[in-house]
């Protein structure tokens, strides 16, 4: 069948505006780590132009020629047609200024907990303090971790999903990155494979949809896998299990950082004797605790 979009731009400058009117013409979700379809098209224009995602002023007049206009009509027609996030249709994306690969096996990355590594988790760890070990639970593509190693350049950093494809996207991030030598991956049924140790900081960013959610969710999410985005009737069965083994993981002045998203309101109902402190996210987002170790040990079912 013959593509039904056809572009007519010449430049990178052309680009971004007219195919951001064609996305505009279709009921189409962002919110995978793109929030807006004027985003969405400078990032397809960057990319397939061999431009960095946030190119200046001096990239508007690159000239694209026939192969790239043809290779942004195909990537839209799928976007438009399969609402397959374009994260997906290209491999990549980038969070936090830094490129990850995607594939059907991970979640998008998009968690403000990233922000949160690149300010050193200020004011929740004092600067002095040395991090010596991390682990991100739930590691979907790495993405968390790998901010972390990097954010922590002493750091031995443990990254886990129970899921083993989810882990050979992170493998792939993990050498991207160059980090093979301080990022260990481990499958792991949330603490359940990992050996015993201490962290100064465990990272989570667990599934924490209510499986009721499913059906109101856009289109573009069913193309995530279902056990990165649905946790039981309330979304939390996977994050309440974090919290109560994370004691014996966290070192004495360790915290838990965790994201629940929408779920932090029924997070608080069931436990009515903890006060969460829910963080200000300057970047978007919502629902992320940060939980000390005695707090994570007094929450009890
Ligand atoms: C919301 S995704 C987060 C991925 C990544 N941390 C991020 O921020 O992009 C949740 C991840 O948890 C993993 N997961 C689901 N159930 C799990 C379990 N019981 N134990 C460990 N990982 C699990 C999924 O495979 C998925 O990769």
């Amino acid at each position: 069948m013959e593509n039904p979009i056809r572009l007519t731009c010449k430049s990178v400058a052309e680009a971004v505006p007219e195919i951001a009117s064609v996305l505009q013409q279709y009921p189409l979700s962002y919110g995978q780590g793109v929030e807006t379809a004027i985003d969405e098209a400078a990032y397809l224009v960057s990319f397939v132009a061999g431009l960095p995602p946030d190119f200046n002023a001096s990239h508007r007049q690159f000239l694209l020629d026939d192969s790239m206009r043809e290779h942004m009509q195909t990537v839209l027609s799928k976007r438009i047609f399969s609402r397959t996030p374009l994260a997906y249709l290209l491999g990549e994306t980038w969070l936090a200024g830094y490129k990850f690969y995607v594939n059907e096996y991970v979640l998008i990355p998009r968690s403000p907990i990233a922000f949160m590594i690149a300010q050193g988790f200020s004011p929740w760890l004092p600067r002095q303090q040395p991090i010596k070990r991390i682990l991100d639970l739930c590691t979907g593509s790495g993405c968390l971790g790998i901010l972390s190693a990097i954010q922590y350049p002493e750091a031995i950093v443990d990254i886990t999903d129970i899921d083993h494809q989810a882990l050979q996207v992170a493998s792939r991030n993990i050498e991207l990155h160059g980090l093979e030598k301080r990022i260990n991956a481990v499958v792991s049924d949330v603490y359940a494979q990992l050996p015993s140790q201490q962290y100064d900081i465990i990272i989570a960013n667990p599934p924490y949809v209510p499986v009721s959610g499913q059906s109101v969710l856009p289109s573009e999410f069913s193309h995530e896998p279902k056990h990165a985005l649905f946790a039981g009737e309330d979304g939390l069965d996977i994050a309440k299990r974090i919290i109560f083994g994370a004691s014996q993981f966290l070192d004495p002045q360790g915290v838990l950082i965790l994201e629940v998203g929408q779920a932090a309101e029924d997070l608080q109902t069931s436990f009515p004797q903890h006060h969460f402190l829910w963080q200000e996210l300057e970047y978007g987002g919502e629902g992320v605790c940060v939980l000390t170790r005695d707090e994570c040990n007094n929450i009890t079912e």
